[in-house]
């Protein structure tokens, strides 16, 4: 019987990450190298799920796939459509809770594929909709960056309730990727920030404002191709981060270990507590130096992605 598929792709943050929840910009990038692509169809069996993390019924599905059961129940009523007996086949290529939208990118493909089997064509601005409806589900306060970036083909300078921009990133250099191996602990990083602003609101409140400023900063260096400002900025976001209690050891380490390897800068990105960091890097050399010290210091995996423009020496 006829198949039918959704794409998406993952992302990274540049800067601007848990800020961004309080209204403060962030830049993200789309993070191509890592994919997901989730294909429906029609079984006579109940709706199943096949994937890396779990096969078998959707009823009997860990709680972290809950949400896929929500969009289902949520646009099948929306649009009147009886659930029918579906196979749903999961391809991901992006580390599941790490930092780099992995969920809101399965749920950007569900969400294609769902439409696509009933037969519904919408405008983007109600795909992000559903992807925003099962990022709640995940993590209570979601920003709406990660739904944004898993479909855009272009990075983004995002603030909540904008239009968002895309940001070309004209600029030369490379960020080394790495990933801790540590699930990543996005939700509770950001109900933590959120108790941060609660419980203490002198300390916590300027460090969000502070990861706002870093974040026009960032923005105005990728402007004038100024890498080292642009590391620099990095940086320090980190520390902010850092304060705000969303890094860890195994983070700090290879940011540490990043910087001493001659990255110009260096910082958690996405929800922290485990996931992912990046590094800034001049030359693809210098690049693939960063990224063998990082994984002698056990990162559990690395990725190089160039950004725009000519290498500089
Ligand atoms: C997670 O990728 C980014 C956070 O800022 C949460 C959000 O924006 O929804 C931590």
């Amino acid at each position: 019987s006829a198949s039918h598929s959704g794409k998406a792709h993952g992302k990274i943050i540049l800067i601007g990450e848990h800020a961004v929840v309080y209204g403060e910009p962030a830049i993200a990038i789309p993070f191509k190298a890592a994919s997901v692509e989730v294909i429906i169809k029609k079984t006579d069996r109940p709706v199943t799920i096949t994937s890396n993390y779990y096969a078998g019924a959707l009823s009997k599905a860990p709680k972290e796939l809950n949400y896929l059961s929500v969009l289902l129940q949520k646009i099948s009523s929306d649009f009147k459509k009886t659930i029918d007996h579906i196979d749903i086949n999961i391809t991901s290529h992006i580390p599941p809770e790490r930092g780099m939208g992995s969920s809101a990118a399965v749920s950007m493909a569900f969400v294609q594929a769902l439409l696509s089997y009933f037969d519904i064509s919408l405008e983007k601005e109600q795909l992000l909709y559903y992807v925003d409806l099962s990022e709640k589900i995940i993590h209570g306060n979601p920003s709406g960056i990660d739904a944004r970036i898993t479909s855009s083909e272009e990075p983004l300078f995002y603030k909540k309730g904008y239009v968002f921009e895309s940001l070309p990133l004209n600029i030369s250099g490379y960020l080394v990727v790495a990933d801790t191996g540590e699930t990543g602990q996005t939700s509770r990083a950001v109900a933590d920030v959120a108790k941060a602003l609660k419980n203490n609101y002198e300390i916590a409140e300027p460090l969000i404002r502070h990861i706002g400023e870093l974040t026009l900063k960032a923005k105005s260096a990728i402007f004038n191709n100024d890498l080292y400002t642009l590391g620099r900025t990095l940086s320090k976001a980190h520390e902010s981060l850092k304060q705000l209690t969303v890094s860890n050891n195994s983070l700090d380490q290879l940011v540490k270990t990043a910087l001493e390897a001659g990255a110009l800068g260096a910082k958690l990105t996405g929800g922290g507590r485990g996931g992912c960091m990046i590094a800034l890097a001049t030359s693809r050399k210098k690049a693939e130096s960063i990224e063998h010290k990082l994984l002698k210091q056990g990162a559990a995996k690395t990725w190089i992605h160039r950004l725009k423009g000519e290498d500089i020496n």
